[in-house]
């Protein structure tokens, strides 16, 4: 075990010396990464989730400042752990709380590699292996959207900032400078809220945004948007931009992708698509005709970290034409030249909103190539099964009503107990219980949002490692809690009466 004072020498001495000091830190390193793979893959019985309570906060808050002097290596990494134990498990079997996917371990692997290199891709020159897998991989995921060979594009830190991006892309691109108050965009009753904050940043009002309602399919209806485009420019208004979902947070809902290409096109208006969520289904092979017309779009947002298996930090955006994003984003620095640089190869921090960045590429790329892209589409499959399985069992079920059929990986649906007479928000708060019930007695991790008003639950199946029987297993154990609950409330009303 590497002591304290081992640690605090090591400034004054010589490099062999210091190599004698960080030899143990790397071999503590390994055994550490190996206890971390078995934590990482929790069972059944293991907590979904952990927060801390006042006294837990207390107790972080006690480790959460710096030592003055140099601390044993082991007891710290041990401190690391119990604070990372109060958290969500994303990859716990019983979570289908969130979109964001659990990563495959080789996403871990890829991490680390790219932390361990810390390479800064903003400049080519000293970045080139990186950036040429960077620059290639995009081209290679533009293709499998549809999006011409003029396509480019960047890994960003997240669907948030893709969105923002591509926002600043398109009013810089369509919008005059001096309209940039009278410039419109489209949205809908569903679109995530991420596109709404980044048209905040980019400098419009609420007053700019038109939130379009949805169908039953919770899909833009494109009938009122086109009437809304007109209405603005008869109001001497600049429509400029259409922000549509391929894989709507609350359903997983994708809007009609082809329509609204065909508005955009003859009202010159850009399309951006938000496929923060969906875009990966381009990669599955038996659901691919679900994201037709995604490659029309003029520009794309897409989260690795959600459907491609990878960490947090991991968003994509695309362009349709690789310069718009040039034209936003490129600025000149005395102190940065690529004097090497062949002709032809991407700075990224000319094309990106960021300087320095992480070789975010590296890690998709790793977990690309060994598990091979066939693998992923495979895995994205699973999980559309299990949405559908869960969907199935709820049909099976008396006293279940489905809002939202499964579409891609999510199902909605609400508990609506025959005989008893609630009304709709006796119903919305019975919804809201068994959710919380299901989480305190760590049954599962299975969220509610609101749907038209109505609280509904929403099962998000990411987990390509859960096999489709487990799902009905999992809906009858759902219905089981909710009549507890059920009987629960009611014994709670009578005696108050
Ligand atoms: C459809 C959609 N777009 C954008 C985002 C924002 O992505 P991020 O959390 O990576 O910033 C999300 C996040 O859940 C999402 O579901």
């Amino acid at each position: 075990m590497l002591k304290s004072s081992e640690i605090s020498t090591y400034r004054d001495m010589p490099k062999s010396q210091v190599d004698d000091v960080f030899e143990p830190i790397v071999v503590e390193a390994q055994s550490l990464i190996s206890e971390l793979l078995k934590i990482n893959s929790p069972k059944p019985s293991d907590p979904i989730i952990r927060r801390l309570d006042l006294k837990g906060i207390r107790n972080v808050q006690n480790v959460s400042f710096p030592c003055e002097e140099p601390r044993d290596l082991t007891a710290t990494l041990h401190e690391a752990l119990s604070i990372f134990a109060n958290r969500l498990s994303h990859d716990h079997p019983n979570c289908f709380a969130y979109i964001p996917a659990a990563p495959s371990p080789l996403a871990w692997v890829g991490d680390l590699l790219t932390s361990i290199f810390n390479v800064n891709t903003a400049l080519w020159d000293n970045s080139s292996g990186p950036s040429v897998v960077e620059h290639t991989l995009l081209r290679w995921l533009a293709d499998r959207v549809g999006l011409p060979p003029s396509a480019g594009g960047c890994f960003v830190s997240g669907g948030s900032i893709a969105n923002l991006t591509a926002i600043v892309a398109a009013r810089d691109h369509i919008l005059p400078p001096n309209a940039r108050c009278d410039g419109i965009i489209y949205l809908s009753d569903q679109t995530h809220i991420s596109n709404s904050k980044a048209l905040h940043i980019a400098g419009f009002s609420a007053e700019q945004m038109r939130i379009i309602p949805t169908d039953e399919k919770f899909r833009m209806n494109v009938q009122t948007l086109a009437q809304a485009i007109q209405a603005d420019r008869q109001n001497g208004r600049y429509p400029f931009l259409i922000v549509a979902s391929c894989g709507s947070t609350n359903t997983g809902s994708i809007d009609p992708l082809n329509k609204l290409a065909d508005i955009a096109q003859e009202q010159n208006l850009w399309l951006h698509v938000d496929g923060a969520y969906g875009a990966s289904i381009a990669l599955s092979t038996s659901h691919r005709h679900l994201v037709d017309g995604l490659g029309r779009a003029d520009s794309i947002s897409w989260d690795a970290h959600k459907w491609l298996f990878q960490t947090y930090g991991s968003g994509i955006v695309l362009t349709k034409n690789a310069t718009a994003l040039q034209d936003s984003f490129k600025v000149d620095a005395e102190y940065i030249r690529t004097p090497q640089a062949l002709d032809g190869t991407v700075n990224f921090y000319n094309i990106s909103p960021e300087l320095s960045r992480p070789a975010r590429a590296m890690s998709l790329w790793f977990t690309l190539r060994v598990l091979g892209s066939c693998a992923i589409g495979e895995m994205i499959d699973q999980c559309f099964a299990n949405a559908l399985a869960a969907e199935s069992e709820l049909r099976n079920l008396p006293n279940w009503t489905v809002i939202s059929p499964a579409t891609a990986s999510i199902v909605v649906f609400r508990y609506t107990p025959a005989g008893f007479n609630l009304d709709e928000k006796q119903l919305d708060q019975l919804n809201l219980a068994i959710s919380r019930r299901l989480l305190v007695e760590n049954i599962a991790a299975m969220m509610t949002t609101t749907l038209r008003g109505r609280i509904v639950f929403r099962l998000c199946s990411m987990n390509p490692e859960i096999r489709s029987e487990g799902m009905a297993t999992l809906i009858q154990t759902l219905d089981s809690v909710a009549s507890t609950e059920l009987s629960e409330s009611f014994k709670k009303c009578e005696q108050r009466i």
